[in-house]
This record gives structure tokens, C-alpha cells and sequence, in this order.
């Protein structure tokens, strides 16, 4: 595709570029430096310095100290960052178009990429830098003192992994969170605004109250979750979205089955905000901090390497001899040199962990014939939305300089619908991506699913094996994977190599060492307490791991003493007791939580919280509220139905009956003893005990 003509830049506009730019590298030095570096009068650059102040671009303010010559300081603020970085795209563009004009006058070559015989080398455009939204480190030092005085937004560990890449490139050419024009374009269309080519929305979902407090045009400060300020954002839009339809066009279906629609409607902010970001600092990793790259760290590795052609294989699971062995030939096919770009952002609820899977990716690294393949780590916030999703995944490995990238059978497939049928077609993925191919940038390989023949000892593109009928073919699928290291059984050598399952059996005991929650709701008074208490001396008896009982009362008690039974009290009160549990299953204990947790949705925030470290068990305690209320143990739905408690659970307030509890129990005609053993009987089943 011929590159777009690069729009003329005024004189004005020339002005202001490097104005700001000499600003943003030297914003101490002195005011006659700066004109000398500009190479204008000392008036000149006053009037240049008024307007610039005036239009928003720069603070001015004077500094006391003993140099006259330094009486004055200037900052950059977010909006003088945000037009340079837009002026520094233009310039940039412009440069290339002139540079490629006279490189085809040199060579006689029209455009495009030159065969390395002609004299004067053209760079790829794969491996030329790439714009970022960073001010210089000066500036950033001084531009983040500013941004202390600004309203600032905690941003979301998601928001987090999007800032990081709108910043360092890896999400060119979005300058900052989409504006509604642009987001109302990307969720009809797969398009900007402009028409460049985007399939997914990138925005900063905040509160209602928080969008209310703020005015378009206002500066906000973006800060991680300790509070370190990573950058700035000028807010020139805000509204709010219509997420079903976001869930519909993006993700297919307005389905919470799918992780990304459940993410849209129960944890994003109700209201989106808009507009263009300035960097000042990446967030911190104390992780494989050697293993991560920006766009330009790639692209600058793979000039010093000479990687002309690099094909990208993009994965949330740990590598097996299988990926190991088709990243191989899809490298050799491509005659390119491979990047293992692994996602260590977020990926699918209860995907291996990063750093167990890190440590297996660097097992396997070696396994590679020496200098053919490098891994780098992308923190990237997946929404496994399958076909809009690897074509999202292209165009950011497109920015860090891959020109080939691996997709396989249902790329980014969130797994099942509520239906129980899979969101989208196994090759969805591939024929979208094809599609839109010399758009994004890079070719596609797509995927062999490899077998392993053991007649011959290898493995070997499914769909390529003539004697099919005559030979042994062998596969481990996910699930029996997941099934063998939870029964602790054994895995061939042939399917993954002995450090990959070695890491894995450190990070994934066996189930029956593995730590659990039992998670029983159900009406007041329908017998929680009771058996949770008679399973939890159950489960005492047995020993092996530590037993924590969560009960209403007792975290209404000692967490939640503050909190009532409002809508959002109840919520809270439940996430409290879902965050202790996660904590406690991911240390290897069983945590027993006995809440009314009515609302559905909060239970299964909760669930998702722990399944992240080991199993979730919910179990309604299914007594109706008539035999409840005839209990009336507490003497409560006496005083609910006098109107003396207000919100009360099943009179007066809601009780989501649970749809598909891992166990019902009922306690009419039951005794406690029984109904604890039906729920050791489910843990034995699930191989969460020894039988
Ligand atoms: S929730 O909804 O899950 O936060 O409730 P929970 O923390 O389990 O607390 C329920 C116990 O509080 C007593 N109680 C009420 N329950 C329901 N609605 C209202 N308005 C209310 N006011 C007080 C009641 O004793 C519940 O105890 P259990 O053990 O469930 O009977």
C-alpha cells in the first residue's frame, strides 16, 4: 500500500514543533541558549515563547536564583506534549516521503524495498522507529511535578497494561484513549475515524461521579495503583456507551460467558473519557525486567542483529514440543527469524500464571537452533475477541517490527457461550486476518495443528500425514493436560519437555494438595452456618491443610463492621470475603465462606477471584424462604415483615437463586450431618480430597 502524502506543515506549525521540542530536551537552559539553538533573536523567540504560553503549550513561570540569564522556567504541559508529538508524526512522515524520493532518485528504484545490490540501503519500515508519547526525561521530571497539582484517575490494572502500549508504540497510531467519534468508528466499523484500520476499543472507563467532577479540556493526572503518576491525559471527550452494543459488534455476543463483555458490564466504569496522552513514565516492572522490549527496543534489536524478516508467535500457554516444533517450520516457511512474544498482561481467567509460564518459555528457549529465535515479553491486556483480536495482535506486532505473525486454530477464543457453543468459528480468526492482511502489515502464517506420529518419532502437520491409517498418532489435548498434573500422573517426554513439566508441577500440585473455597449462599436462616461449621470440623479431621471459616456473621464482625445491607454494602462485604478467600486458596488452604451473597453477578466476581489460585465450589443452601421464615431462628423475618429491618433478604429485598451451583443442598428432612457429607462427597469427586 502506497504510504499516505504527508499534509504540507505550515511555517507556524514549524515554529511551534521546535520550539516545543528544544523545551522538552533542555527546558533549563537559559533564554539565550535556546535562541541560539533555534537559531533566532532574543525578541523573536519571546514573541514565539507569549504565543506558545497563550495557546495552552507551555507554563512560564520565574525562577529565584542568582543567574539572570535563568530567571525564567518553562514546562511543557500535557496539551504542548500532546501537539508535539502530533507535529513529530507529521514531520516525521514528511522526512521519509523526501528521503524515499531521493533514495528512488539515486537508485532508479520507484519505491518500496530495495534488493540489498543497490549502493544505498533503504532501512525497513519495520525497523525504523516508531513515535512515541513520551516527553524526554528532563521534561518528564518536570512535567510530573506539574501533574501532582492535577485531578488524578487510579487507573485499573488493565488500564495500566493499554497506557503502557498507547505510550511506547505498540498501539501506533492511537495517541492517547479514544475519543467518541473514534470509539463509535472502531466498535461499527474496525476503523478510526480517519479510516485507518483499529479493531479494538482502547478506553479509560471511569465512575460516574469521577466524569461528572471533571470539565472537557481539563488536564487529569494518570496514576498506577501505588500511586505513581505515568502519565497525563487532556480530556476532550466524555460519554457514555452503549456497551451492549460494544459487546455485540467487538465480542460478538452480549454474552457474560465471554471474559471481555462480563469485564464491560460488571467491572468497567459506567462512563468513558477521551483524548490525547503525554508519557512520563513507563510502569514498573520488577519481573524478567531484561525480558521486556518497547516497539523501538525490538525494532533496534532486530537492526542490530540484521533480522530482516521476523515472524511472531503470540501466546498466553506454556510452549510444549508441539509449539516448539510449528514456530520452527512457520519461521523456516517464512525464511524469517522467530520471536516468541509471550502476553504477560493479563490473559484468561485462570491461565497459568506469567511467571511460571515465563520460566517455561525460557526452558524451551534453548531448544531453538542458537541465534534463529529471541523471546520478549508484551504487556498486553487480552480480551479474547478471536478474530478482531488477532487482527489487534498483528497491528501490534506490526509496531514492534515483525513482518510475519502465527495464527492458529481460534486465535484468542474465549472458550464456551452460555450456550455452551463456542463464540466463534475455529478459522474466524484467519479469514478476518487475511482479509485485512496488507492493512496490518505483516503476512500471516497460519497454523498446522501438529501431531506427534510415533512410528517415526516426530511431529507432523496434522493435515499433511498420508498414511494416516497406517500410523499411531498421538495428542494430549488441554483438558487431559490440566487433568494429568491435577492427578499428579504422568506426561510423556514425547508431548513437552521435562523443565516445562517440572515448572508446571512446582506451580500446579496435584489437586488434592491444592488449596479451595467452598462458597455456600443461600436465604437467612437456611442453614449455612450450620453446615459450614459441620464441614469445616469434617475437613479438620481429615488435616492436610489449614480450614478458614468465613461466616456471615463472624466477617460482618471483624471485616465489615461499618457496612449495612445496601446494595453496595452487600457488594463490598461479598468482595471483602472473596479476596480473603482468594488469598487463602492461593497459600494452599480451603476457605469455607457461608455470606447470603444475593446477587449473582457479585458471586461470580468472587468466583473469578479465586479460580485464578484453585477451585471454586458453590453450594446453595437451597431452603425455601417459607420454611425459613417458619425457623425464624433469629426472630428477623418477624421484624422484616413488620417493616422494623429494612432491605431484608427475600421480603424486601432481591435473592438471585444460583443457576448452576457446583451443589444444591437442600435441608428440609435432612440433618446437618448429611447435608456436610454431600459436600465432602462433591470435593472427593472433584479430586479436591483424597477418597
Ligand atoms: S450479605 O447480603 O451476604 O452481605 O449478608 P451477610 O453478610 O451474610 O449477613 C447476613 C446476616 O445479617 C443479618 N441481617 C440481615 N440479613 C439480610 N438482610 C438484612 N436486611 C439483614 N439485616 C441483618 C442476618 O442475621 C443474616 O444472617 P444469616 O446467618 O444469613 O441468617
Amino acid at each position: 500500500m502506497a504510504p499516505p502524502r504527508p499534509t504540507p506543515i505550515t511555517d507556524e506549525e514549524g515554529h511551534v514543533f521546535r520550539l516545543l521540542r528544544q523545551l522538552d530536551l533542555a527546558p533549563e537552559a537559559s533564554q539565550r541558549s535556546i535562541a541560539e539553538a533555534l537559531g533566532v533573536s532574543l525578541g523573536t523567540l519571546n514573541t514565539r515563547l507569549k504565543s506558545a504560553e497563550a495557546a495552552g503549550f507551555i507554563k512560564i513561570s520565574e525562577r529565584a536564583g542568582p543567574d539572570r540569564r535563568q530567571r525564567f522556567a518553562y514546562v511543557l504541559t500535557p496539551r504542548g506534549a500532546a501537539m508535539k508529538n502530533r507535529l513529530t508524526d507529521r514531520f516525521l512522515a514528511r522526512k521519509l516521503a523526501e528521503y524515499e524520493a531521493l533514495h528512488a532518485e539515486l537508485t532508479g528504484s520507484s519505491s518500496g524495498l530495495v534488493p540489498i545490490k543497490h549502493r544505498t540501503e533503504l532501512m525497513q519500515n519495520n525497523l525504523a522507529p516508531i513515535p512515541e508519547l513520551y516527553v524526554s526525561y528532563e521534561s518528564a521530571q518536570k512535567l510530573k511535578v506539574e501533574a501532582g497539582e492535577l485531578v488524578s484517575h487510579d487507573l485499573t490494572p488493565r488500564q495500566i497494561c493499554d497506557l503502557e502500549l498507547l505510550m511506547n508504540g505498540g498501539f501506533n497510531p492511537l495517541k492517547g484513549f479514544l475519543t467518541e467519534e473514534d470509539y463509535n468508528s472502531v466498535v461499527e466499523t474496525m476503523r478510526l475515524a480517519d479510516g485507518t484500520l483499529w479493531p479494538m476499543p482502547i478506553t479509560l472507563d471511569v465512575s460516574e461521579k469521577f466524569a461528572e467532577s471533571l470539565e472537557i479540556g481539563q488536564d487529569i493526572a494518570l496514576r498506577d495503583q501505588e500511586g505513581v503518576i505515568l502519565g497525563t491525559m487532556t480530556v476532550t471527550d466524555r460519554w457514555v456507551p452503549n456497551k451492549a452494543r460494544e459487546a455485540e459488534k467487538v465480542f460478538g455476543a452480549d454474552d457474560p460467558a465471554h471474559p471481555a463483555v462480563n469485564y464491560l458490564h460488571n467491572q468497567a466504569g459506567k462512563v468513558y473519557l477521551g483524548g490525547p496522552v503525554t508519557g512520563i513514565q513507563q510502569p514498573v516492572h520488577y519481573d524478567f525486567r531484561g525480558r521486556r522490549d518497547t516497539p523501538n527496543e525490538l525494532r533496534a534489536l532486530f537492526r542490530k542483529l540484521g533480522w530482516r524478516k521476523v515472524v511472531a508467535f503470540q501466546t498466553r500457554n506454556p510452549l510444549h514440543r508441539a509449539h516448539q516444533e510449528l514456530t520452527f517450520r512457520a519461521a523456516k516457511e517464512a525464511q524469517a527469524n522467530l520471536l516468541i512474544h509471550p502476553v504477560v498482561g493479563m490473559t484468561k481467567p485462570g491461565d497459568v500464571d506469567h511467571f511460571t509460564r515465563v520460566r517455561c518459555y525460557e526452558a524451551v528457549l534453548d531448544k531453538y537452533p542458537a541465534a534463529t529465535t529471541n523471546m520478549s515479553l508484551l504487556n498486553l491486556a487480552m480480551r479474547m475477541a478471536g478474530p478482531r483480536e488477532a487482527v489487534w495482535h498483528g497491528l501490534i506486532r506490526a509496531n514492534h517490527g515483525c513482518t510475519h505473525f502465527i495464527v492458529g486454530r481460534d486465535h484468542a477464543g474465549p472458550g464456551k457461550n452460555s450456550a455452551g457453543e463456542d463464540f466463534y468459528g475455529p478459522y474466524d480468526a484467519q479469514d478476518l486476518f487475511r482479509e485485512y492482511q496488507s492493512e496490518i502489515g505483516v503476512e500471516m502464517v497460519d497454523f498446522k495443528h501438529m501431531v506427534y506420529v510415533q512410528e517415526r518419532a516426530q511431529y507432523e502437520p496434522a493435515d499433511e500425514i498420508e498414511d494416516r491409517d497406517n500410523v499411531t498418532i498421538l495428542n494430549i489435548s488441554g483438558t487431559e493436560l490440566r487433568r494429568r498434573l491435577q492427578e499428579g500422573l504422568e506426561i510423556p517426554e514425547w508431548f513437552s519437555f521435562p523443565e516445562v513439566v517440572s515448572e508446571l508441577r512446582r506451580t500446579r500440585p496435584p489437586r488434592a494438595k491444592q488449596g479451595f473455597t467452598v462458597f455456600f449462599t443461600g436465604l437467612s436462616g437456611s442453614g449455612k452456618s450450620t453446615i459450614a461449621n459441620a464441614l469445616m470440623v469434617k475437613l479438620m479431621e481429615m488435616g492436610g491443610r489449614p480450614v478458614t471459616l468465613l461466616d456471615g456473621d463472624i466477617v460482618r464482625k471483624n471485616l465489615s463492621s461499618e457496612l449495612g445491607f445496601s446494595k453496595e454494602h452487600r457488594d463490598l462485604n461479598i468482595r471483602r470475603i472473596g479476596y480473603v478467600a482468594s488469598e487463602i486458596t492461593k497459600n494452599g488452604g480451603i476457605a469455607i465462606c457461608a455470606p447470603i451473597a444475593p446477587y449473582a453477578t457479585t458471586r461470580r466476581a468472587v468466583r473469578e477471584d479465586v479460580e485464578q489460585f484453585g477451585a471454586f465450589i458453590e453450594v446453595h443452601v437451597a431452603t425455601t424462604l417459607e420454611e425459613c421464615e417458619r425457623r425464624d431462628r433469629k426472630g428477623l423475618y418477624k421484624l422484616a415483615r413488620e417493616g422494623k429491618i429494612k432491605e431484608f433478604t427475600g421480603i424486601s429485598d432481591p435473592y438471585d437463586v444460583p443457576e448452576n451451583p457446583e451443589l444444591r443442598v437442600e435441608t428440609e428432612n435432612v440433618d446437618v450431618d448429611n447435608c456436610a457429607h454431600q459436600v465432602i462427597l462433591k470435593l472427593e469427586s472433584m479430586g479436591l480430597i483424597a477418597g
